[in-house]
């Protein structure tokens, strides 16, 4: 302090002033640098950070169906594969169901042929991304999507049921719908047939193989056991 005060003796009262003011300014406008700069960080770290959390909520559901005991990716069903399943559908008519229905193909195809069409879907993007596909064809009417686990929704209100699956899955859902399905249902398999059923029709090659299937040749005589109402 002595040594500072020593140093001011003789100097001019405007200049000790000017000095004063820099002492202030200089301080300040390091202070406002620095703000800019911790102010760019910040913003930096949040478009680093929400881009990383909107590829992780985007990427997240297309690689679960992967990590799963039976590994059900999203795979679209190609166009002759679509038409080859219209061709199954023909003189049929009433309710339909695609089991994993990704981007919607298959359940507004069957809308617009007159069928009331139902998607089951895990992924809620392309449940979300088919009901806009469905609006934007005019078929919303009669395309709806849900999300939901195939192996947790019962299929015995549909009567004709298409699945573009794995073979992995197929001796399993094979006995859940063999369980669930009416008489005079119909089963439509894409890509990969059932292990046990022996199809009634055949039609496409290779990768746009389908299969259909009718549950009163499959059971014969054997009809359904149906439910017992408790009245
Ligand atoms: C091979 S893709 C078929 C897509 C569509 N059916 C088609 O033919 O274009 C199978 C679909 O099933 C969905 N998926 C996988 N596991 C599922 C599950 N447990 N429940 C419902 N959908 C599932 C996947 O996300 C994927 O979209």
């Amino acid at each position: 302090m002595c040594f500072l005060l020593a140093l001011n003796v003789g100097t001019p009262p405007e200049m000790l002033e000017e000095e004063s003011q820099l002492k202030h300014v200089l301080p300040t406008s390091l202070e406002a640098n620095s703000l800019k700069k911790s102010n760019w960080g910040f913003l930096f770290t949040g478009i680093i950070g929400g881009t990383v959390v909107a590829v992780y909520a985007l990427a997240t559901p297309f690689i679960t169906p992967a990590l799963r005991k039976i590994c059900l990716p999203f795979v679209p069903a190609t166009t002759r594969q679509v038409e080859n399943v219209v061709q199954m559908l023909r003189c049929r008519r009433g309710s339909l169901v695609d089991i994993g229905s990704g981007d919607g193909r298959i359940v507004i195809a069957a809308a617009k042929e007159g069928f009331t069409a139902v998607g089951y879907e895990l992924n809620p993007w392309l449940v979300w991304y088919s009901r806009y596909r469905a609006w934007r064809e005019g078929v919303h009417g009669s395309a709806k999507f849900y999300i939901s686990d195939l192996w947790k929704v019962t299929f015995s209100q549909y009567s004709n049921v298409v699945i573009f699956g794995v073979p992995q899955m197929m001796p399993q859902l094979e006995k859940k719908l063999e369980l669930e399905l009416e008489d005079d249902a119909r089963v439509i398999a894409c890509r990969f047939p059932f292990p046990h059923w022996i199809p009634d029709h055949v039609t496409g090659e290779g990768i746009d193989t389908v299969w259909a299937y009718d549950m009163s040749t499959f059971r014969g005589n054997q009809k359904r056991p149906r439910k017992l109402m408790h009245l």
